[in-house]
């Protein structure tokens, strides 16, 4: 795995990319990342870890990965706008259709990406976008997401203090009775991820994170290397991977502190 260095003082330079971005609301295009505040979080393990770029993470990278993101890929498009489906700063939407993508480990992103375009991972939409990247978009994209650091959304609906409490346990201990490991063993103590190959679970939207367990137990997702994921996710009954996507979905900072039911939780408190 190449070690990426961050090069040091980059000046924040406006882009073109603008132009990619005409169909989003206007507050969506303000919220754009700024490269200069991402440049400070380029030493974050989770920009840092493993993801393969020749070199350095550099500014040119970073734009490029925005760039790529507002549509502007070489293959690009509007229909290959990242944030038109995962918002401004990759927060995703609250409804768990399009998952968050903000700080989650930059190796772990361009993963799945590979994945998407080879159908080790099948899916309509991102199996397309993933086929009309080049590589080094595919790195670019990958380094940019992991660099932003977005608030989270607050999770939509409510949910009963049991549940949330049985996804709590099933988060931290896990079931000795049905053999399901501790999330927490894999996923960090508090469902942080450990980058570079174990994305976090935390702030992550619940019916996302439900759809992905249901397609490891059916193995329509079987993209893990050692296959731990369709082993726990088969284990589990429809009740309990709701029960612990809900937790998750209210996991804030890193103390594993569940929010109340509803809360809105508007910065991300991990830092
Ligand atoms: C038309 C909507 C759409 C566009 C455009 C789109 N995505 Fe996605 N993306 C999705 C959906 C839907 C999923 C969830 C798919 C699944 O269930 O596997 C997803 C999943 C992902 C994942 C997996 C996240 C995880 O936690 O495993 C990554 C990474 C990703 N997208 C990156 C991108 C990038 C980078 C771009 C732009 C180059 C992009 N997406 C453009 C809809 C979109
Ligand atoms: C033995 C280690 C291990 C354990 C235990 C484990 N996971 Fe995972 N999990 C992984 C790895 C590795 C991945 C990344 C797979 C990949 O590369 O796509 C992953 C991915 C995931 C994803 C996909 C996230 C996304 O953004 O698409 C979900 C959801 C998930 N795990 C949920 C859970 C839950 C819930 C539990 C506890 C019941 C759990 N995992 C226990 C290792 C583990």
């Amino acid at each position: 795995m190449p070690r990426l260095v961050p090069s040091p003082l980059i000046a924040a330079v406006g882009i073109g990319a603008v132009a990619f971005a005409t169909t989003l609301p206007a507050q969506d295009r303000q919220d754009d990342p700024d490269i200069e505040e991402l440049q400070e979080r380029v030493t974050d393990e989770r920009v840092l870890f493993g993801v393969q770029v020749d070199g350095e993470v550099t500014d040119d990278l970073l734009k490029k990965g925005r760039l790529v993101a507002m549509g502007g890929a070489e293959a690009g498009g509007a229909d290959m706008a990242c944030i038109s489906c995962h918002g401004a700063q990759g927060q995703g939407d609250g409804s768990g259709a399009f998952p968050r993508i903000a700080g989650q480990a930059g190796w772990y992103l361009y993963k799945q990406l590979m994945d998407y375009a080879s159908e080790a991972r099948p899916n309509e939409v991102m199996t397309d976008v993933a086929r009309n990247l080049t590589e080094h978009e595919m790195e670019a994209v990958s380094v940019y997401y992991a660099a932003i650091d977005a608030p989270l959304i607050a999770p939509l609906g409510d949910v009963d203090a049991e549940t949330l409490q049985w996804g709590g346990k099933l988060a931290a201990v896990g079931s000795s009775e049905r053999g399901i490991p501790a999330c927490a063993n894999c996923h960090g103590p508090a469902g942080a991820g450990v980058p570079p190959t174990v994305p976090y679970l935390a702030g992550q939207h619940s019916s996302y994170t439900e759809y992905q367990l249901q397609l490891w137990a059916d193995g329509a997702r079987d993209n893990d290397a050692m296959n731990v994921m369709s082993a726990v996710a088969e284990k589990m009954t429809e009740d309990d991977m709701k029960a612990v996507s809900a937790y998750f979905a209210r996991v804030r900072g890193e103390d594993a502190e569940a929010a109340e039911d509803g809360e809105v939780a508007d910065s991300n408190e991990d830092d």
